[in-house]
């Protein structure tokens, strides 16, 4: 089979885009929008018709009657049956010896990595502020942003991790003068507790801004001579910055996150003055009531609400930082594309950044990055509320995480009580981790979630538990069998699938690359968590039901192709949700 078949759905873009074309009726602008089919009525379906002939005011039934008239003559569809359907639907089904072909053409070369292969891509995620533990509300970002990372990478995109850590903003100014009126010698302080005696210096600081006004221009003080260079000031900083790091790094490790850059929002500090004067010059910026900010007058909101990017006291701000930001990822890493992952309350400072740097750069000649927001809803807890502790705070990651493997850690000791304890710490530590991320991930991202740990660590339904279990099956299959996982199998001595279960499981596999070009399309990993959920059970029907060990040689080798392929399929999948399979559980 030719390697333009490996993602069959866009092929057939392609083929019936050509058909078209031959057609009276069609014009360039028609595309046929393939669609994974619902499996009753076909494999795939195509769905332009009807939106092209609204638009064009056109009958669908005629134009719908033309095209498939014309794609059952087609060559290229000789391998799959066609059917009319509705008012401009084509329902289209492979044939079983095409899905065969397949299976045996794509089981050992199934390979993304031309498709963004030459592409430069920054992406900016965890970036949490510092002074401060990371708390559930930066789980999000983190399990979003490494997910969508690795699928970057897996299709061949430079990838660049940045962690924009927020280290230079006005928490500082508090948490100093805080620090200095505690007299406190921070240099002593004992490096486990130190992170817990900031938080509460940062309370006692916020409490004393809001009793009087005089600490709050007092905090604003400490902050600007932070920003000019203070050595006092920097050097309390930096401790309370290099504590926080310390502590999110246990949990990056934890969660198996690795970042390339940690270019805070301080790396930044001598380049915003110049954005700022850069912007003026260019008369993009403007003087408002002693302030520096971008009006955007074509947008319906942003003409009455302009972007800040100084603010009247002098000092810069985080959109400031984010435009200098955006300017040195593209003259340092040449990024093609900046991708952002935040909470969706976010959504109005990016709009007016991205407005900001559009303007910005085609003033000074520079093409334009991708930019791009993906953003996400929050995690509630099971009252439906924004998820707190008993007492109302913020639940700290690190408690969070470490509840998921303890709790991981009861299952298997219950389900494999002889398991040597280092064994099941291990295990625990996946499934428990996993539980969490794959919980977060399965979730389309801009809606909220409602985190509950018994769903999330359930072996039924749509959880991690449930695909690693599934891994560590065919794991335990091919062990037995003494065969390792690549092994090759000989196409020639197979016989042809035969059975309901093996052309369906043909079927799950080959939605594989449509279902990646999907998830990229929007980055939503949500879409890979339910054709992984969906593969693995299509794949329990078959093991159930087709047997593999005893068979004739080929039967046993069409089984066993199918064995290696899934678990091919679902070991990656699953990787690149950032999750670490299990061979044996
Ligand atoms: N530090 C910010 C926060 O905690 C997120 C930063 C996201 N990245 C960026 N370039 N603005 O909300």
């Amino acid at each position: 089979m030719e390697t333009d078949w490996f993602d069959v759905k866009s092929k057939l873009d392609a083929i019936f885009y050509e058909l078209s074309q031959e057609i009276d009726g069609f014009t360039e602008n028609f595309r046929a929008e393939i669609r994974i089919a619902d499996p009753r009525f076909g494999d795939f379906q195509v769905n332009g018709i009807l939106s092209f002939a609204k638009k064009n005011k056109k009958n669908p039934r005629e134009l719908g009657a033309k095209l498939f008239a014309k794609a059952q003559q087609s060559k290229n569809l000789a391998n799959c049956s066609l059917e009319l359907s509705g008012p401009g639907f084509i329902n289209i089904r492979l044939e079983p010896d095409f899905l065969q072909r397949w299976v045996c053409t794509f089981y050992n070369q199934c390979d993304f990595k031309h498709w963004f292969a030459g592409k430069t891509i920054v992406i900016d995620y965890s970036s949490p502020n510092t002074a401060k533990q990371m708390h559930v509300g930066h789980l999000r970002s983190m399990i979003i942003g490494e997910s969508i990372q690795r699928l970057l990478k897996y299709c061949g995109a430079n990838v660049i991790r940045d962690n924009h850590l927020g280290d230079w903003g006005t928490q500082f100014g508090i948490l100093i003068m805080a620090v200095k009126r505690a007299q406190i010698d921070i240099f002593t302080l004992n490096p486990e507790k130190a992170l817990d005696t900031f938080e509460q210096l940062y309370r006692d600081g916020v409490a004393l801004t809001k009793q009087n006004e005089s600490f709050s221009a007092e905090a604003r003080r400490e902050l600007v001579a932070l920003q000019k260079g203070d050595p006092e000031n920097l050097y309390i900083w930096k401790t309370i910055n290099e504590t926080s790091y310390r502590a999110f790094d246990e949990i990056y490790k934890q969660m198996d996150v690795i970042f390339d850059y940690v270019l805070g929002e301080s790396f930044y500090r001598d380049q915003v003055d110049s954005v700022c004067q850069d912007l003026e010059n260019l008369k993009i910026a403007e003087e408002n009531q002693g302030a520096l900010v971008v009006f955007h007058r074509n947008h319906d909101r942003f003409k009455d609400q302009p972007f800040l990017i100084r603010k009247s006291d002098g000092a810069s701000n985080y959109g400031t930082t984010d435009l200098a930001t955006v300017l040195y990822r593209w003259e340092n890493f040449h990024a093609d594309t900046m991708i952002y992952v935040t909470d969706g309350r976010q959504q109005d400072h990016f709009q007016q950044l991205f407005l900001t740097v559009e303007r910005w750069f085609s003033a000074k000649n520079i093409p334009l990055p991708q930019l791009k927001h993906v953003w996400f809803g929050t995690v509630l807890g099971e009252d439906g509320h924004a998820i707190k502790t008993r007492s109302g705070e913020s639940i700290r990651l690190k408690q969070l995480i470490d509840e998921g493997i303890s709790r991981a850690l009861a299952t298997v000791n219950e389900k494999n009580p002889d398991l040597p304890p280092l064994e099941q710490n291990e295990i625990a530590h996946i499934v428990g981790t996993s539980a969490i991320k794959y919980a977060d991930l399965s979730q389309n991202r801009t809606n909220n979630y409602v985190f509950s740990w018994d769903k999330m660590l359930s072996f039924d339904g749509n959880t991690a538990p449930y695909l690693l279990y599934a891994v560590a099956r065919i794991h335990a299959l091919l062990r037995r069998l003494k065969i390792s996982p690549n092994e090759k199998r000989s196409p020639k001595v197979m016989a042809a699938f035969s059975t309901t279960e093996e052309l369906a499981l043909a079927r799950k596999l080959v939605d594989f690359p449509a279902t990646i070009a999907q998830v990229l399309d929007d980055l939503r990993p949500h879409y890979l968590c339910t054709y992984l959920f969906e593969l693995a059970s299509e794949f329990s029907t078959f093991y159930n039901a087709n047997r593999i060990i005893g068979e004739a040689t080929d039967v046993f080798e069409k089984r066993l192709l199918l064995c290696q392929f899934t678990l091919h399929v679902l070991a990656t999948g699953l990787y690149l949700l950032g999750i670490q399979k299990l061979e044996q559980m």
